[in-house]
């Protein structure tokens, strides 16, 4: 490419939420109107609203909305009333709210492996972890996987030894609600699923946001008591510790305009993913779905030699195409985290991971054209 051309490539985003603001239009002015007409600006009807249609949705009994994905995830913990002594088994691969709402209660998150095809957490290296808690006298209570990059774990063997060990299973889909597993939406699997909304994610609010979904109606009731300061027959009585954990009714007011679209971006998604796979696969490890999984994708992640995956950035940064590492350092390796256990033996395929995974641009409204500067470029800097 030569400088003028270079300079004239216009930058590309990484998720362009702006694409989508432009295909919603007035719908989301509406929306956010009739709130600002009604007021009730916490806890609103379209909340309520809200909450019937992601229980929907996903085949769930409840959906408890909430302000985080994090806020999900630590919720469903008080509510079990995790603590000190307990051990909660947690991928290392992952960001780091899924072990941080462990350490937060006085738990002891213990760090499993991830599998090398799908990044998602190791049922072997989860059976070693169990192990490794009990030898240091704490209690495994529960696991937490994650459906990375919107790919779901594997839920039938996660079942079977969480069943064999009594631990109940926290699914972390922050990155995939939307995804299925043998044709069943992510949000039944394990005692609850916590999933977020932050705007980056597939399903995307403006803002903070997130949502626990559950079948189990005494946790329901638990979680919404939690979210509202652990309120019992009115919000002045008060009978458990709870938190500020509230959706906004203006992000629930978006998200329902945003939920109308939705299956149909992820179609496009699985769209743009097989575009990808099939122009790069024989230049990068790119990422395949198994049998009987669907992915939400929200983010298309190709593994790369270590020592080439600098000069790649560098390379499409140079033609205004953006990339992103996610996550440059596994946790058991980060300040906060690395004096907390993991499982026997290591964790090298998280660990060789972190050194070899770059995202490239992945959202609904990835264009042809756009994406096909993206391939060549990608593919250039293989020299292919
Ligand atoms: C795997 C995972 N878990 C939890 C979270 C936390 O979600 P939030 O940012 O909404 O608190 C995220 C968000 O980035 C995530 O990717």
């Amino acid at each position: 490419m030569t400088d003028q051309a270079r300079s004239e490539a216009k930058p590309i985003p990484f998720i362009d939420v702006a694409a989508q603001r432009r295909r919603l239009g007035s719908s989301i002015d509406e929306a956010i109107a009739r709130v600002t007409t009604h007021c009730q600006f916490i806890l609103g009807p379209e909340v309520r609203e809200l909450e019937a249609e992601l229980a929907k949705f996903c085949g769930a009994r409840h959906a408890v909305s909430c302000a985080s994905g994090t806020d999900a995830l630590v919720m469903v913990l008080m509510a079990k009333q995790i603590g000190p002594g307990d051990a909660v088994i947690c991928p290392s691969f992952t960001f780091c709210a899924t072990a941080e709402v462990v350490a937060l209660l006085g738990a002891t998150p213990v760090f499993a492996d991830v599998d090398e095809a799908t990044f998602n957490i190791d049922p072997k290296s989860f059976e070693r972890a169990i192990a490794k808690a009990k030898r240091l006298g704490l209690k495994p209570k529960a696991v937490i996987p994650v459906d990375l990059f919107g790919l779901p774990a594997d839920h039938d063997a996660l079942a079977d030894i969480a069943a064999a060990e009594d631990m109940f299973i926290l699914d972390d889909a922050a990155q995939a609600f939307g995804a299925t597993h043998k044709a069943r939406p992510l949000g039944t699997f394990g005692l609850a699923t916590a999933t977020s909304f932050f705007p980056a994610k597939p399903l995307g609010c403006y803002g903070d946001g997130g949502a626990i979904l559950t079948d189990d109606d005494e946790l329901a009731a638990l979680l919404v008591s939690l979210r509202v300061h652990g309120h019992g027959k009115s919000q002045y009585d008060n009978v458990r510790i709870g938190i500020t954990g509230r959706l906004d009714t203006m992000q629930a007011a978006i998200l329902l305009e945003k939920l109308k679209i939705f299956p149909d971006e992820i179609a496009a998604r699985n769209k743009a993913a097989e575009r990808y796979n099939n122009a790069l696969g024989n230049v990068a490890t790119v990422p395949r779905i198994p049998d009987g999984y669907t992915s939400v994708w929200a983010q298309y992640t190709i593994r790369v030699e270590p020592e080439r995956r600098a000069d790649l950035a560098a390379a499409l940064k140079a033609e205004g195409i953006p990339t992103a590492i996610y996550y440059p350092k596994p946790l058991h390796r980060q300040d906060a985290y690395e004096r907390f256990p993991y499982a026997e033996g290591g964790l090298p395929v998280s660990d060789r991971l972190a050194q070899e995974v770059i995202s490239l641009p992945m959202h609904a409204y990835l264009d042809e054209p756009t994406q096909d500067r993206i391939i060549k470029a990608v593919r250039g800097a293989f020299g292919a």
